[in-house]
């Protein structure tokens, strides 16, 4: 390989990462040359596949199931070379001729070079949704609830040491805080006695600054602490009260698919600047079940948590440039995820989620430390977690209950999060039934052949020419589409049964139009014609079946929720509906396919992204967060799989709008049922 090494040394030295390759072929010559059209290479060896050598070089190809050779969505063209190609998988005949394979499910023999179509790049970036409340401070106040933040502060003028007095510092500040009259709060409550705060814990990190910091202030300091849920304090930071330094705090929420964290003035409540990415976890597979799977049998937890940490930590180093703000100061920070992504986060083998019985480690989570989170925070913030309910309802739900308020009103409502899963709950504010529907990620583009998130490029709604039967597209941010989302899905399917192009079950009526042909998947439709006929859009046999699928799985999940709490669809006074794919859902069209119940579109409320402005609203008060575990306790988990006549319900909703066409009235009349 010599020959093409000499080459790459030349034509790379301004790249360190690919001279660290190319300084590693000189000395391992069993390497092969790995090129990418554009002028990037790499060094590959047999036993590894081009998925795994381009991730080790941090490019991310879509890869919704996570590199088992099952969603076809990594592929590569070979352009030259040798490679020894283990599983074609979903590929056609005409694909597998143009040279496109799946880089999982393929390594190399010889040099080889590829191209990397821009459908399987996997794009970091674009809509994430965040909440729709833009005044936080005034929607906390909303609650009736004073400014309490996870970190709080109290004033300290030590008495200065002296011959007499010549207790060490530690005990001076002890003594001193045992002293003080009740702190800043005003309040009363176990540990904070009339007579001061007794019980704090305090880190060999806080002692070992304290001598300087003392002596800094003249022994006038102020110290910032937190309170665990058992009345004992853990001091996070102490500053000379001559020197002032900010205080903040993190929201911070964790998606299978998004990460958004607000960064939040801890005195005022207001929300100063807003970070969002992709979770780069999709990297290692879409759902939580195949995160599992690679945190369990690939013993890649470590990968997980540290990408998803990682992902969080970009965000806050951003926030600490811009606002000129050291990570000391950031205090405190409250994580909102489901139970996966929160044992992750922490580092918590998820393996019993998945097996029967299906038990988390952890519900109700300690109050962590900044350092136990690897955070790049304050070492001793606060970090408090939202309490899960079970495996498959996690802290982001119970944060979404709490941002939408329905737990407040005697009114029964229902609370939908519809993304990457599904997960529902109806109630009051004396009760709170809930359960998680298994409709798997297709309305992010999961298992669809053309099935791709909300961002650039994606098929977002779609009309049919009821003459002519075309159909007219738009495409986010214009131009060619790379595929559908979960709004177009919707459109398509619906447009397609108004105008007889599928029937109630989904089966395409090839008599109706020749935009019906035979495809890899049996029939599919053909939504766009594009130049390369590999390119085409189209929605197949199977993408339907999948879409009926989810959408089945959603309403039989209210429909049993319902039933189960022996009430029926009209007593819903609301219907929330949270989740990025909530901003966006057309109502009428969801009714029409019977994915949400038929009800008055007034009583549905879009409330975005719940579980960032649940962890924010934790972030401020003490109250809330007591009523988040309110919430989570008051909350029944049923397992679907397991209630009676869940198959029921499931098998009557695969139809389009449903079997019982008595459910669906207004789709009735739109459609002319
Ligand atoms: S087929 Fe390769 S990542 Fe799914």
């Amino acid at each position: 390989m010599l020959y093409l090494l000499n080459l790459g040394c030349r034509s790379l030295a301004a790249s360190e990462l690919q001279l660290k390759a190319v300084n590693k072929c000189i000395t391992r010559g069993d390497f092969m040359k790995l090129s990418i059209t554009g002028g990037k290479f790499f060094e590959i060896n047999a036993d590894t596949t081009i998925y795994e050598t381009l991730k080790a070089n941090g490019m991310f190809l879509v890869s919704p199931c996570g590199g088992k050779g099952t969603c076809g969505k990594c592929q590569v063209k070979i352009t030259s070379g040798g490679a020894h190609v283990k599983a074609y998988g979903k590929l056609t005949p005409e694909e597998r001729e143009a040279g496109i394979t799946l880089a999982c499910q393929t390594s190399a023999n010889s040099d080889i070079q590829i191209e990397i179509p821009e459908h399987s790049k996997l794009v970091l970036g674009g809509k994430i949704a965040i909440s729709i409340f833009k005044d936080t401070a005034a929607y906390l106040k909303s609650y009736g609830t004073n400014i309490d933040p996870l970190a709080k502060r109290v004033s300290l003028v030590l008495p200065l040491p002296s011959i007499q007095d010549n207790i060490g510092d530690l005990q001076r500040l002890t003594h001193s805080l045992n002293d003080i009259a009740v702190p800043d709060m005003g309040i009363t409550t176990v540990g904070i006695t009339n007579t001061g705060i007794t019980n704090m814990r305090f880190s060999h990190e806080f002692v070992s600054t304290l001598m300087e910091t003392l002596r800094e202030g003249g022994f006038n300091v102020t110290l910032s602490y937190s309170k665990t849920n058992n009345s004992v304090f853990d001091a996070i930071s102490v500053y000379p009260t001559a020197r002032p330094n900010g205080r903040y705090g993190l929201a911070i929420d964790i998606g299978t698919t998004t990460v958004v964290v607000y960064l939040v003035d801890l005195v005022s409540g207001t929300v100063i600047d807003i970070g969002s990415t992709y979770n780069s976890q999709t990297k290692f597979g879409d759902d939580v079940i195949t995160r599992i799977v690679h945190a369990t049998e690939g013993g890649g937890l470590a990968d997980l948590r540290n990408t998803v940490v990682g992902d969080i930590n970009t965000i806050v180093d951003v926030f600490k440039v811009k606002h000129t703000i050291t990570s000391r100061e950031v205090e405190a920070a409250v994580i909102s995820g489901n139970t996966t992504m929160s044992h992750i986060f922490w580092g918590l083998n998820p393996a019993s989620i998945r097996e029967d019985p299906y038990i988390p480690t952890v519900n109700y989570y300690p109050l962590w430390h900044g350092s136990d989170a690897r955070l790049a925070i304050n070492p001793q913030a606060a970090v408090y977690t939202s309490p899960s309910v079970a495996s498959y309802v996690g802290g982001d739900i119970v944060t979404g209950i709490l941002a939408s308020k329905m737990h407040l009103s005697p009114g029964i409502a229902l609370f939908m999060d519809i993304g990457t899963n599904a997960e529902v709950a109806i109630g009051n504010d004396e009760w709170i039934m809930t359960a998680a529907c298994s409709a798997g990620p297709c309305f992010e583009g999961g298992g669809i052949r053309f099935g791709m998130r909300a961002t650039q490029g994606a098929i977002e709604s779609m009309a049919i020419d009821p003459i002519t039967l075309t159909p007219s597209v738009s495409v986010i941010g214009g131009g060619v589409p790379a595929g559908i989302c979960g709004s177009g899905m919707i459109d398509a399917i619906v447009e397609f049964y108004k105008h007889g192009i599928i029937n109630q079950k989904g089966v395409f009526n090839p008599a109706k139009t020749p935009l019906i042909r035979e495809g890899v998947d049996g029939l599919e439709f053909l939504i766009y014609k594009a130049d390369n006929p590999q390119r085409d859009i189209v929605l197949t046999t199977v993408d339907m079946e999948n879409l009926i699928r989810a959408k089945a799985a959603i309403f039989a999940g209210v429909s049993l929720l319902l039933r189960e709490a022996g009430l029926t669809l009209d007593v819903l006074e609301k219907v929330y509906v949270a989740g990025g794919f909530g901003n966006s859902l057309n109502v009428e069209k969801a009714v029409m396919f019977g994915m949400i119940p038929d009800l008055p579109q007034e009583k549905y409320v879009f409330l975005g992204n719940t579980s960032i402005i649940g962890a924010y609203l934790a972030l401020m008060s003490d109250e809330l967060r007591k009523e988040l575990e309110t919430i989570a306790s008051r909350m029944t988990y049923i397992e679907l799989s397991v209630v009676g006549g869940y198959m029921d319900e499931y098998m009557s909703a695969m139809f389009i709008p449903h079997t019982d066409l008595s459910k669906f009235p207004s789709a009735v009349a739109v459609l002319g049922l």
